[in-house]
């Protein structure tokens, strides 16, 4: 089966042709980080008129990488949500008016579910249960998936994503966007150990995660030692490397020592770490040693498919679709659309004033 998928969720427009749900035959992104950097983030306008204007050359891209033509094509996948309206409306009404004019069927997909998906193409099967460290700019999360297709997040972070968090932090320091990459180049020639960062507790004793504190603790450190932000690229001093490389450490523990907790408790039989985060090394380096730990196999995507691509939409549509699931054409953008089918605990925790994001 050939599927094509088309992900507009942020501030990547893409497509890709995939064949069985995991074969890449072509995956083509266009990314629009140059048009925010000066805004130092995403503008959601900006974003959705960019995805306009670029929609059709990608995917007409992403069928002449293939070699194949729209009729070859069996189905279309897409992201329903979450993510930013404009933007997701962009790839969901494309998407729509391209499965009726060829008479396919259509998947609305959930842009974390695509996450999960994306370590489908360069590891071996993933074996259930499994638990998924999703990682990204707008999305912390950690999911139990007991089978394939099933979901109950288990942890989930209750203010800022980690990969905002690198942003912020990179911001405040006078970095440059997107922050991760920044911090962890940074991070390569600091001392890890040089600020002590404690470490989130959740009063209510969940194994939930928050970043919002140590960005506040990074500001506080900035201002107590004087460290000036960079202005106009100039050259980071030793005191911003050992920040960056404190910070950053400080984020991998809190993520993957919830992740081996949570590892001791739920036996995975796989476990995932995907998102834009995931492309950190650091992170890696330290999910690898706990899965050597735990004895349990780490599967990550490879970085082109660790931020957001079409590939990871076009394997999790296959399997919907191999399941006879198809969206009907009044199928529309939901942003704040949620990954989890069982046990649905969040109704029950807002009941208690517990605030947090999926
Ligand atoms: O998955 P993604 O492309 O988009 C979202 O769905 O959010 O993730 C982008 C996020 C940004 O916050 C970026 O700073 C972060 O991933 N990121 C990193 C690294 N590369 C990207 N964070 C830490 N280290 C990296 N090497
Ligand atoms: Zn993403």
């Amino acid at each position: 089966m050939l599927v094509l998928g088309i992900e507009s969720s942020c501030d990547e427009t893409a497509a890709a042709v995939v064949r069985d749900g995991n074969a890449i035959l072509s995956s083509v992104i266009a990314s629009q980080i140059d048009l925010h950097r000066p805004w130092g983030g995403v503008v959601p306008e900006l974003a959705s008129r960019e995805h306009l204007e670029k929609i059709e050359p990608i995917v007409a891209e992403a069928l002449e990488r293939a070699d194949v033509r729209f009729s070859d094509i069996d189905a279309i996948a897409v992201t329903q949500g979450p993510g930013l309206i404009g933007s997701l409306l962009v790839g969901v009404c494309y998407a729509k008016a391209l499965a009726y004019s060829l008479g396919i069927p259509i998947v609305g997909v959930n842009h974390i579910e695509g996450h999960v998906y994306s370590v489908v193409f360069e590891n071996p099967r993933i074996e259930y249960p499994a638990l998924a460290l999703i990682v990204s700019g707008g999305h912390t999360n950690i999911f139990h998936i007991p089978n394939e297709g099933e979901y109950k997040v288990v942890s989930r972070t209750r203010d800022d994503a980690a990969g905002e968090a690198f942003d912020k932090v990179a911001r405040m320091l006078g970095l440059g966007y997107p922050g991760g990459p920044i911090i962890e180049r940074l991070a390569k020639d600091g001392d890890p150990g040089k600020v002590k960062f404690t470490q989130a507790k959740i009063s209510d004793g969940r194994l939930d995660l928050s970043f919002s504190g140590l960005k506040t603790a990074v500001k506080r450190y900035v201002r107590e030692n004087g460290i000036e932000p960079l202005t106009n690229g100039g050259e980071p001093t030793g005191a911003i490397k050992d920040l960056a490389a404190s910070f950053q450490a400080a984020v991998v523990s809190a993520l993957v020592g919830t992740l081996e907790k949570l590892a001791n408790q739920l036996y995975p039989r796989t476990i995932i770490v995907a998102g834009g985060v995931a492309c950190n090394l650091a992170l890696r380096d330290a999910a690898g040693q706990a899965g050597n730990r735990l004895g349990v196999p780490i599967y990550f995507p490879s970085k082109h498919l660790s931020t957001d691509n079409a590939a990871m939409i076009a394997a999790a549509g296959h399997f919907h679709l191999r399941r006879g699931e198809t969206s009907d054409l009044r199928m529309t953008a939901d942003i704040s659309m949620r990954l989890q089918n069982l046990e649905n605990e969040e109704d029950a925790l807002r009941g208690r004033g517990v605030k947090y994001r999926l």
